[in-house]
């Protein structure tokens, strides 16, 4: 008999990574390339996170501690939530995969907006469970749609605020109604890895912390590989109840956050200074991509991320191709079945001029 491998995967479609910009310049002999694909961080790390990472790397010959009981502390003080409610991850779609592993038998249902983040499904599937998304309306969550789904079956109701691709938020009344109108057998996951861009803009509830006391079941995921710029060593962590944190715990990977990973982030969270420009900068970046749009005529979603949605009326594999040829490497809408839309990450103003130009000139 042939090997057998876990029936689930045949289902599995696996995430369609960019092509590496190095892969771009061998491919096409280019000398300049800008990566806006990604929804990463352009101004570089936070220097206090390389000094820290520095002077920890003669240590790399001993193992990380496996529950990074600094870290947590400090996540901890910072945030005003106590230290055994948190999970501390190998990058948040580690953790994505993790609460997968620790809620979802095979028949289970989550309950994901249409287009999100696509790791929600890819875990769920793995797991055998059913992924049912549900697609935005008029430009947002349609939580009446999404609450309409529960079932006995529902055991993760994931929320993405901002929503990638879209950066759309779910606003407190619409997340107040889901934490009200939800049974008490399924979980909350809010994942806010953009949190801190969302916070510079109005609308968006920064206090979601505060509802750890009234909602048991609830989760919240925040990540450091966007606004704290350390993307490269893989850190994120979720606040929930102390139940559900010691069971997430208890699945995770053993050593799953790595020395450089954790002396990086405790670093990077007291750096102030660097954070307040990377939002600064971002709204920017944000602001300079939306007003092109406008000068377009195009149809976009205002952004409280650091990446843009948009309407360019062409087909994205083409517009995603030509770019690239260019030496810019932006998300294509198809990837998500929205076929003439495109997802933009912010960056410097120098990068966002280059790929005003290159787009202008594909256009
Ligand atoms: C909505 C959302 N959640 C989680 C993640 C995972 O981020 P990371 O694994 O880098 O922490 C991402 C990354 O792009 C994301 O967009």
């Amino acid at each position: 008999m042939p090997i057998q491998f876990r029936k689930e995967l045949s289902q599995i479609k696996p995430y369609v990574q960019g092509k590496p910009v190095e892969v771009v310049r061998r491919e096409f002999g280019l000398d300049r390339i800008e990566k806006l694909a990604s929804n990463e961080n352009q101004f570089g790390p936070s220097p206090k996170a390389v000094a820290a990472m520095t002077e920890e790397i003669k240590n790399l010959n001993f193992y990380p501690e496996g529950y990074p009981f600094e870290l947590t502390q400090k996540l901890s003080e910072k945030l005003g939530v106590a230290p055994e409610r948190f999970m501390v991850g190998n990058g948040g779609e580690s953790i994505i995969w993790t609460i997968s592993m620790t809620f979802l038998d095979a028949g289970d249902e989550i309950i994901v907006a249409s287009p999100s983040f696509d790791i929600y499904k890819l875990s769920a599937t793995l797991m055998g469970a059913k992924t049912v998304a549900v697609p935005l309306k008029d430009g947002g969550f349609d939580i009446d749609a999404m609450l309409a789904a529960v079932n006995e079956k529902t055991k993760i109701f994931w929320l993405c605020s901002p929503n990638n691709p879209t950066g759309n938020i779910a606003d407190k009344t619409q997340i107040n109604r889901i934490i009200e109108a939800l049974p008490d057998h399924v979980v909350l996951v809010l994942d806010e890895a953009y949190y801190e861009f969302a916070s510079a803009r109005e609308g968006f509830p920064t206090d979601s912390t505060s509802l750890l006391d009234i909602h048991e079941n609830l989760i919240i995921l925040r990540t450091l590989s966007k606004a704290y710029g350390i993307a490269g060593i893989r850190v994120g962590y979720v606040m929930t109840s102390s139940l559900i944190a010691e069971k997430l715990n208890s699945v995770k990977q053993t050593f799953g956050v790595n020395r450089l990973a954790q002396v990086g982030a405790k670093a990077a969270l007291d750096d102030d200074e660097y954070m307040a420009f990377v939002v600064r900068s971002n709204s920017e970046g944000i602001a300079a991509l939306e007003q092109y749009y406008e000068s377009k005529g195009w149809d976009y979603f205002p952004s409280y991320a650091n990446f843009s949605w948009v309407n360019c009326g062409r087909d994205s594999h083409v517009i995603f191709d030509a770019l690239q040829r260019r030496g810019v490497i932006i998300r294509p809408g198809f990837l998500w079945g929205w076929d003439t839309w495109l997802r933009i990450s912010t960056g410097t103003e120098e990068q966002i001029r280059f790929l005003k130009e290159q787009l202008d000139e594909v256009l």
